[in-house]
């Protein structure tokens, strides 16, 4: 997977796959994109400590190529049986393997934070803010971290924060779909587009930055889309107190991710696919 470089503010680790080596999971070898050795995931999990960030909230977004997950190989014991069903229900197979891999990795990153096998990771829905039936965010009861999960295409993101978070990746999508797609935003998110000099691109960075903030608030696409204006790039402070930054995804696809508060340093590492996977 080649992921853009960092921008100003982000940290991007590359995490060696050797990292897996081991029943116990991750101890291993990382290493920063400096060089620098890392002793373990406890270095990772920790938040940024350099500089600025220190006083802030730790935000991760883990990065995952689905595709690099071998299907007869994904840890499906892991998986409850509620997304065990739920995977049944796929018709496709690729959007089956997307769904199982994007969970298992859900649950292995969510797992170290907790210190909790992947399978004893337990989750409830957060109530609706808009209706207040249990199809909120999802979280894990009694813990404060605060995840969000996006899958789409060859691509799964988890964002763990110290905050409420969402996050969102997409394809690009056609030109067609991207203009009908574009009405439905802000007024002035509309017109950026139309000005910009790659439109789908552009529709691609508002849209994703727009579901990112509406999964962190909890109400998802059920809140209209053009109530909030979110722009198509940087970071952008949000008026009820929301930051919105874009996440470097591969060419062809476009990420960001939403946090509750002033945003801090923004960590993309890319999860190795092995770490899905059964181990031996
Ligand atoms: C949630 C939603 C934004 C997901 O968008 P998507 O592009 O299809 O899918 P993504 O891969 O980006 O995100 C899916 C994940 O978001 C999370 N999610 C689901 N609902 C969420 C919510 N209300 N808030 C935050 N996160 C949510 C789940 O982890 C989900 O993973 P899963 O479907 O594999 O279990 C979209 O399905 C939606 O808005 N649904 C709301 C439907 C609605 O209007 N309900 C009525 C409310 S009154």
């Amino acid at each position: 997977m080649c992921l853009a470089g960092p921008a100003a503010g982000e940290r991007y680790i590359r995490v060696d796959p050797r990292w897996l080596a081991g029943p116990a999971g991750w101890q291993a070898l990382l290493a920063d994109e400096g060089g620098r050795a890392l002793s373990g995931v406890g270095d990772l999990l920790e938040p940024a400590s350099d500089g600025a960030s220190s006083a802030s909230v730790f935000l991760d977004v883990w990065v995952l190529s689905v595709s690099g997950v071998r299907a007869d190989q994904a840890d499906v014991s892991v998986l409850d049986e509620h997304e065990r069903q739920r995977a049944a229900k796929f018709v496709r197979d690729v959007d089956r393997h997307s769904y199982l891999s994007s969970h298992i990795a859900l649950r292995q990153v969510l797992s170290r934070h907790l210190d909790t096998p992947p399978g004893q990771v337990e989750f409830i829905r957060e109530a609706c803010p808009n209706c207040g039936a249990s199809h909120g965010r999802p979280a894990v009861p009694g813990h404060p971290v605060h995840f969000s999960l996006s899958h789409g295409g060859d691509l799964a993101l988890v964002a763990v924060a110290g905050a409420p978070v969402g996050v969102d990746v997409e394809a690009v999508p056609k030109e067609q779909v991207a203009a009908e797609l574009s009405t439905r935003l802000h007024p002035d998110e509309q017109c950026e587009i139309a000005a910009a000099e790659h439109p789908r691109l552009a529709f691609a960075r508002v849209w994703t930055r727009k579901e990112a903030y509406l999964k962190g608030i909890g109400t998802g696409l059920s809140r209209s889309l053009s109530a909030d204006y979110l722009g198509g790039t940087g970071l952008a402070a949000l008026p009820n107190g929301w930051s919105v930054l874009d996440v470097p995804v591969p060419a062809g696809y476009a990420g960001a991710v939403a946090l509750c508060g002033a945003a801090p340093d923004l960590r993309v590492l890319e999860l190795p696919p092995a770490v899905v996977e059964l181990r031996r």
